[in-house]
């Protein structure tokens, strides 16, 4: 089994490679079989939370 690894993407989102469950708030699955990459947004922006939709870079989010 890989070994789940979460990166920081400079004024970007999370990256989440691995082998992973995302539940959202209600407790649905929302993540996908045999996905193995996941970006979830940290800019707060995305339409389509958890999952990074491109909206940090058109409000130039800036990480820290
Ligand atoms: S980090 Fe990409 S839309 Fe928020």
């Amino acid at each position: 089994m890989e070994k789940t690894k979460v990166t920081c993407l400079k004024n970007g989102p999370y990256e989440i490679t691995g082998e992973l469950s995302i539940v959202d708030a209600n407790g649905k699955v929302v993540s996908k079989p045999g996905v193995a990459t996941y970006h979830l947004c940290r800019c707060g922006g995305s339409q389509n939370k958890p999952f990074c939709d491109g909206t940090h870079a058109k409000i130039h989010f800036k990480s820290e």
